[in-house]
């Protein structure tokens, strides 16, 4: 026996984890029943005002999520709202609490530890008038931010809540003619069976784009400078390359989109490297490259499936919009 003791629980590991920004609403309700529902509504509890108080005690739980929940990673906090609705045809008080921060994991937790602790505050404050209180409903209504982006609970979200909290769908890619070329010597000669373009075509086809094009191609310059040409011709909108941006020999693919003779797109490329080196320090060996080439845009991206990804994810909140404005769509 080595005597070594392993915990049958860890606190996830987020050093590789892109810093995104973060948000995360969740809700709650106190069922106060018809004795104690007008006094809090009209602030005349014996012990006081218990919707203010529970703003703050809300405030006070969210920040306190880490040190109440042993896995969960103290965060900087940049927001932090409560807001308390009456609900008359319950004789309830709805609880919202709003987190957000910019950090390598969620502030979910954050977010129902604040409503927790609003309506704790809340049944607190009610129960010297009501002691057959409930807190009930108690979930997440929304997170977003982070490689899943939004997400939203399956029992949906109201018209209102929507109007308050405004969840952000990335723009997407609504009927763009999208085209991904893997670069790679080993693939196009069937030595091993290429991931990464289909892991960026599915990425690209659940963003709504329309996929029109998927080719494995042998590194070198004129094979996909020539399959570009096509691709622009067919009315192409947006082209995701992978492979060939390195060091090596025969990673020329951002030659290729140079020799096309279009628009440097400094800044993308200057973005997914700064963005990618929070998961690996690796990132800045990439040369990925971005050409305006007539209408259309086209990104070099790294080729190893896990990079492939995670520069996809890195570029959906400005692809959408990119391709608008290369359309003549202007500025939403
Ligand atoms: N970028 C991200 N996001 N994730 C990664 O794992 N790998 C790097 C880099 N960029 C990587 C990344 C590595 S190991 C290399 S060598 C370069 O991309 C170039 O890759 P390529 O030659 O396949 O284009």
């Amino acid at each position: 026996m080595s005597g070594e003791i392993t915990a049958a629980f860890h606190m996830a590991d987020v050093r590789n984890k892109r810093i995104t920004r973060r948000r995360a609403v969740a809700v709650g309700e106190l069922l106060a029943g018809p004795q104690a529902y007008p006094l809090i509504v009209q602030r005349r509890l014996p012990k006081g005002d218990a919707l203010l108080m529970a703003e703050v005690a809300g405030l006070q739980g969210a920040k306190m999520a880490s040190a109440l929940m042993p896995l969960c990673h103290p965060l900087p906090l940049e927001l932090v709202r409560i807001h308390c609705e009456p609900v008359p045809e319950r004789h309830a008080i709805r609880v919202y609490c709003e987190c957000a921060s910019e950090a390598r994991t969620g502030v979910e937790m954050e977010a129902l530890a604040g409503v927790n602790a609003a309506l704790l505050t809340l049944y607190d404050l009610s129960k010297p008038v009501e002691p057959a209180l409930e807190i009930s409903a108690v979930r997440l209504l929304f997170k977003e931010g982070g490689k899943s982006g939004l997400w939203l609970h399956p029992q949906g979200i109201s018209a209102n809540e929507r109007k308050r909290f405004a969840p952000k769908l990335p723009q997407g890619l609504p009927g763009t003619r999208c085209a991904v070329v893997t670069l790679s010597d080993r693939a196009s000669q069937g030595q091993y069976s290429d991931q990464s373009g289909p892991c960026l075509a599915q990425g690209l086809q659940s963003l709504g784009g329309e996929l029109v094009s998927q080719q494995v191609l042998a590194d070198g310059i004129e094979p996909l400078a020539g399959h570009l040409h096509e691709l622009a011709a067919q009315g192409v909108g947006l082209c995701l390359c992978t492979g060939g941006t390195g060091l090596g020999p025969r990673d020329l693919a951002p030659e290729a989109l140079q020799s096309l003779g279009g628009r440097r797109v400094e800044g993308l490329a200057q973005m997914l490297r700064t963005l990618s080196a929070q998961h690996t320090p690796l990132a800045w060996l990439s040369r990925a490259e971005v050409v305006q080439f007539e209408q259309m845009l086209v990104i070099a991206l790294p080729g190893s499936p896990r990079a492939a990804a995670q520069c996809l994810d890195i570029l959906v909140p400005v692809l959408g919009h990119a391709v608008a404005m290369i359309d003549g769509q202007g500025h939403p």
